[in-house]
């Protein structure tokens, strides 16, 4: 291959940067050249395409978001779009295409491999809710920013002697708040992956305060519900001054870990070496499995589901005592 192109889509990831820079560089070693594609799908439709030479990513692994852009395209999703979309790639003589972005962009990504394009998905997204690899990119990085706030929110809940409810990030996934919330030491982890009894809750924050604990600290996943309202009848049913904190987008952006810009380096390399040796004819995604980095079919990178292990949500309790 001499020429392939690559997009970033769906929600930005801390990381994605580092990957396209991983992607360009690797491929540059190769004496392929790389195509950037801004605003994932969209601008593939509307050809919105710049050139990225190895210098052109200098000075970005270290910047969150992404210099590619990103969008929504309604457009891609009609019957027509991947065909569209690889037509278009062929005749900018795109021999393959790297797609960075989360659930919906690996589903678009599958749909131009069966189109006829090669393609090599990479997991970003900070919801690491990507069933086929054990971490996407921009998880490790939200995770931090999230234990951040909640070091910050635990110094006034103590000093107060307040309940507090953080809302995180994860509209269908509890990942962040797990991972966040056992390593801040909450009193109770929300997620929408297991039921949860709010009375029980909150008789364990009230007994948490009779007990000698100077703060209560609840995380919940968006998806398990507002936490606004969890923290009106945390308050009813405990009786206790609750207030709420919902993070909200602070989660996606900043600068990367470094555990986010090792994977987006070893991710973007093997997506290109998959790719230019032709192994990637049927669509691959990259992943990590069992701590190894890995290529599996997109085609089956989605199925199945990602679980939060109910031994972690006990954990939280047995450490909060
Ligand atoms: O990137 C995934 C995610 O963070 C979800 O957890 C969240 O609900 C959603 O994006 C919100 O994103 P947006 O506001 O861009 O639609």
């Amino acid at each position: 291959m001499k020429r392939i192109g690559v997009l970033t889509s769906g929600g930005d990831a801390s990381g994605m940067n580092a990957a396209v820079r991983a992607v360009v560089r690797t491929a540059a070693a190769a004496g392929c050249a790389v195509v950037g594609i801004r605003n994932g799908f969209k601008g593939l439709l509307e050809e919105d395409f710049c050139q990225l030479p190895p210098r052109s990513v200098a000075d970005i692994l270290q910047r969150g978001g992404t210099i590619l852009g990103t969008a929504r395209c309604p457009e891609f999703r009609q019957p027509d779009g991947p065909e569209r979309a690889v037509e278009i790639a062929r005749r900018h003589t795109l021999e393959g295409m790297v797609v960075i972005g989360g659930d919906g962009s690996l589903k678009g990504a599958t749909a131009m491999a069966k189109a006829g394009l090669p393609v090599v998905g990479i997991p970003a997204t900070v919801d690491n809710d990507i069933p086929c690899s054990e971490y996407t990119l921009g998880f490790d990085t939200a995770v931090n920013v999230v234990i951040e706030a909640i070091d910050r929110i635990r110094d006034t809940a103590t000093s107060h002697e307040r309940t507090f409810v953080v809302e995180v990030m994860g509209r269908e996934s509890g990942a962040i708040a797990m991972e966040s919330g056992l390593a801040a030491g909450a009193e109770a982890v929300l997620v929408p992956e297991h039921p949860y009894d709010l009375a029980d809750v909150a008789e364990r924050i009230r007994s948490g305060f009779q007990k000698g604990k100077k703060h209560g600290i609840v995380v919940v996943a968006e998806g398990a519900g507002s936490g606004i309202e969890i923290g009106r009848s945390i308050q009813a049913a405990s009786g206790l001054e609750t207030r709420v904190t919902v993070l909200g987008h602070v989660q996606r952006g900043g600068s990367p870990t470094a555990r986010d810009r090792l994977l987006a380096a070893e991710l973007g390399a093997r997506a290109v070496t998959i790719l230019l040796a032709g192994e990637a004819t049927d669509g691959q995604v990259v992943v990590v499995q069992r701590g190894q980095i890995a290529n599996v079919p997109l085609a089956t990178a989605l199925t199945g589901q990602c679980e939060i292990p109910a031994a972690l949500l006990d954990l939280v309790e047995v450490l909060a005592r």
